[in-house]
């Protein structure tokens, strides 16, 4: 398995976003497929923040993704932001979020940042085991989140 910019892979930009629509769509319920497939797009970089990564399998298969971002929680000052972390179900369990995240944290810290911040409401253990701190909780667009950070 190897992580890549998704700038090197354009052909799967429909399958990030179909993931990312399905997971995260309620967050952002006016926002179309077609929206995010955009806004995807924009995350096409590799020298600079947004940039979005895709983990590819021996046979160059897709099997997650994960991103850098400068906003993520609406209104809140802090930035940059790992975001959109997602394994499909049946490549769980074998690192390969890990080495996304590590990817990321990589990322952030090549372009100049000393501290990267995530919200999750899903997968807090996850990210403590990667060397996260929990900030505060709170309640975002109906859910319950975890907000944490990393020092670079
Ligand atoms: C959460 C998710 C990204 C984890 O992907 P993964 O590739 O299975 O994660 P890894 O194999 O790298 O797991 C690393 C460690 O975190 C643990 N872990 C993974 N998902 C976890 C979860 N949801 N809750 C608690 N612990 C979790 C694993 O058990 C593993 O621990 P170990 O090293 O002690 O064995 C994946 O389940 C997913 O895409 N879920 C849906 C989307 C989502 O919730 N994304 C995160 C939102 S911020």
């Amino acid at each position: 398995m190897r992580v890549a910019p998704l700038v090197e892979r354009p052909d799967l930009v429909e399958q990030v976003s179909a993931w990312g629509f399905a997971e995260w769509g309620h967050l952002n319920p006016d926002q179309t497929l077609e929206q995010r497939t955009a806004r995807i797009r924009g995350k096409m970089n590799v020298d600079r923040v947004p940039v979005a990564f895709v983990a590819l399998d021996e046979e160059d298969r897709i099997v997650g993704t994960a991103s850098l971002i400068f906003d993520d929680l609406d209104g809140d000052p802090r930035n940059p932001w790992l975001a959109s972390v997602f394994v499909p179900p049946e490549h769980r369990k074998k690192g390969i979020a890990s080495a996304l995240v590590r990817t990321v944290e990589d990322a952030a810290r090549r372009f100049g940042y000393s501290r990267l911040y995530l919200f999750t409401s899903s997968a807090p253990a996850l990210y403590t085991g990667l060397g996260w701190r929990a900030l505060e909780q709170r309640d975002y667009r109906g859910e319950h989140i975890q907000v944490m950070d990393k020092s670079l």
